[in-house]
């Protein structure tokens, strides 16, 4: 058991990459707290994992909301002394398919308020749970597009994670001296029901089909991949790792 005794708190938990990783922790013996703004799907996760006999609780907040966010946080303090970790997975590209003309505030609000407010002000209210127990591990969701998108419809979604991505060593800087680590994932293509769902199945078999060549493992990502990688941050075995962001790509734009 990795994460004996350890309190976790997953945001996106409805989701597929923070439900994988809620899972990945419980199994590993952390009690886990699953926070996302889709309450009906994210009570229905943690039902999924009690009815494993995991120890699970749900919140439901907007957590590009400062006020939902410090909501959030003062009845999770209510209910658990401490918190060990947390892992920021809501997100998710909310300006998708838009081009340099054609982006918004709206848009780039939205993308900006669910990947990187909401990663800021969560750190922000877990560091106080964390430097008075001068404990904890942070694990930020960006993007291999914190690089730049390779694509030119993905520019607002590709400066948020960029965002993560700086916030996530500036954060580490500062936590370093109360044994609180911060680190961020950078994946590439994972395999969501959200992303085939929304490309229609013809498009997405067509995809698969690329990637099996164009990723040099042959194969995009899966849930799986990320909430391992989570697990091993969210460890003690990464306690001397921070400030760092691992691409998770099979390979794909070395
Ligand atoms: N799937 C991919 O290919 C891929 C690749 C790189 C990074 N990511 C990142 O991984 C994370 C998880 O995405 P996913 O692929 O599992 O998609 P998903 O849509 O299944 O999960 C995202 C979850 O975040 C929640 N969310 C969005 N905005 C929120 C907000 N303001 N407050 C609270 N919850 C909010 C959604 O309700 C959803 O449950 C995202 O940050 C995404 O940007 C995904």
């Amino acid at each position: 058991m990795r994460l004996k005794d350890k309190t976790a708190l997953v945001t996106g938990a409805a989701g597929d990459i923070g439900f994988a990783t809620a899972q990945r922790f419980a199994l590993e013996g952390a009690t886990v707290l699953l926070a996302d703004i889709n309450a009906r799907a994210c009570a229905g996760r943690c039902a999924q994992l009690q009815s494993q006999g995991l120890r699970a609780a749900d919140f439901a907040a907007d957590l590009g909301k400062e006020n939902q966010v410090v909501e959030m946080f003062a009845a999770i303090k209510n209910a658990h002394p401490r918190l060990d970790i947390l892992a920021n997975i809501a997100g998710g590209d909310l300006e998708p398919l838009t081009g340099l003309e054609d982006i918004s505030d709206a848009g780039i609000n939205r993308n900006i308020d669910a990947n990187l407010k909401s990663c800021i002000f969560c750190c922000r209210e877990a560091a106080q749970m964390m430097m008075a127990q001068e404990y904890g591990r942070i694990v930020n969701m960006a993007s291999i597009m914190y690089r730049g998108a390779s694509s030119p419809m993905q520019m607002s979604y590709a400066a948020a994670k960029g965002g993560v991505f700086a916030f996530t060593r500036s954060l580490a800087i500062n936590l370093g001296m109360f044994n609180i680590t911060v680190n961020a994932i950078a994946p590439a293509l994972v395999e969501v029901e959200a992303l085939k769902q929304g490309m229609g199945t013809e498009i997405w078999e067509g995809l698969m089909e690329d990637c099996k060549t164009r990723y040099p493992l042959g194969r995009i990502g899966q849930p799986q991949d990320v909430a391992n990688l989570a697990l091993f941050l969210a460890s003690d075995e990464a306690s001397f790792i921070t400030g760092q962001l691992i691409e998770l790509s099979g390979g794909i734009r070395l």
